[in-house]
């Protein structure tokens, strides 16, 4: 049976000079997630597997590298999907977890959906999940853009999301027994207000995953993506339209037309077909299927 996975670093306005740092991640975490799958690997295990890889390189809004709320301090939020039993798991707003997504697994392991801060990291002690220090997780370039931000008088949440990564990691599989997953990690948005929760640990929001339909991880600006649920959406228009490209694409646009909202998706059917689409300047992504390898962060023409 066919097996696929596509993954994302982020949509916004990805600067020339880190453009080949955007890309070289998304290539780092295909390949990470497509060896589990080759193996025979799980789909949760791979989208899993590929989204540590994200959150491991400094260079994504995620993980190490996230972007610092008002207070200067980092809060992360991550969701997983299993597109068969729909079970899934969330954490919000964790600041002492080196991967929130695998602390996000542990949650979709238990009886609960989401958990947020405190209880959250509580759950990570019992269930061997590594704590860290969190100023190891505040990189020189976030730290500058806090101080620039903390300088101006007043930051426009839509303002700051473009010039600013607000971005999120994601990563979407299909494995070898037709089982999809779905996962999404984010830092937030720059010079958030503390204790502020966006889309991606939400489900129908910043993912979703249904064996039926398709699997889809979410990126952009949280409060809009939120607004027209935005994974459900697209994996919804999934089976009503020709390709999931065209699913990806009636999604950002319902987004942009419905709440002046800035993002993409990526997504992959239940047959591995990948499909992506975007409204901002660029957006982070990278594919694998049986056919074709394909790494940018460009629109197709
Ligand atoms: N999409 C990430 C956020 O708005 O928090």
């Amino acid at each position: 049976m066919t097996i696929a996975l596509i993954v994302h670093g982020g949509a916004w306005a990805i600067p020339d000079d880190e453009v080949a740092e955007h890309t070289a991640g998304c290539a780092a975490a295909l390949e990470a997630g497509w060896r589990v799958l080759a193996a025979g690997g799980s789909a949760l295990d791979a989208a899993e597997t590929a989204v540590r890889v994200l959150e491991d390189a400094p260079i994504f809004d995620a993980g190490i590298g996230s972007v610092l709320n008002r207070d200067g301090f980092i809060e992360m939020d991550a969701a997983i999907m299993d597109g068969n039993s729909l079970r899934s798991g969330a954490v919000a707003a964790v600041q002492r977890v080196k991967n929130p997504i695998t602390l996000a697994r542990r949650v979709l392991e238990s009886d609960v959906v989401l958990l947020v801060g405190h209880g959250a990291e509580r759950v990570a002690a019992s269930a061997g999940v590594n704590f860290c220090d969190p100023a190891a997780l505040i990189v020189p370039r976030e730290q500058q853009r806090f101080e620039y931000l903390r300088q101006k008088a007043q930051v426009h949440a839509q303002d700051a999301f473009m010039q600013h990564p607000g971005d999120t990691v994601g990563a979407v599989a299909l494995d070898a027994i037709g089982n999809l997953a779905a996962a999404t990690s984010t830092g937030g948005t720059a010079y958030k207000l503390p204790g502020r929760v966006g889309d991606s640990p939400l489900i129908g929001a910043g993912l979703y995953a249904d064996n039926t339909t398709g699997g889809c991880s979410s990126t952009g600006w949280g409060e809009s993506i939120i607004k027209v649920l935005l994974a459900k959406t697209a994996t919804d228009a999934i089976p009503q339209v020709a390709t999931p490209m065209l699913a990806a694409q009636q999604a950002v646009d319902i987004l942009a037309r419905r709440v002046g909202g800035y993002g993409g998706v990526i997504l992959l059917d239940a047959h591995g077909r990948p499909g992506f689409a975007f409204n901002t300047p660029r957006m982070a992504y990278g594919y694998r299927t049986g056919v074709e390898t394909v790494v940018s962060t460009e629109r197709v023409v």
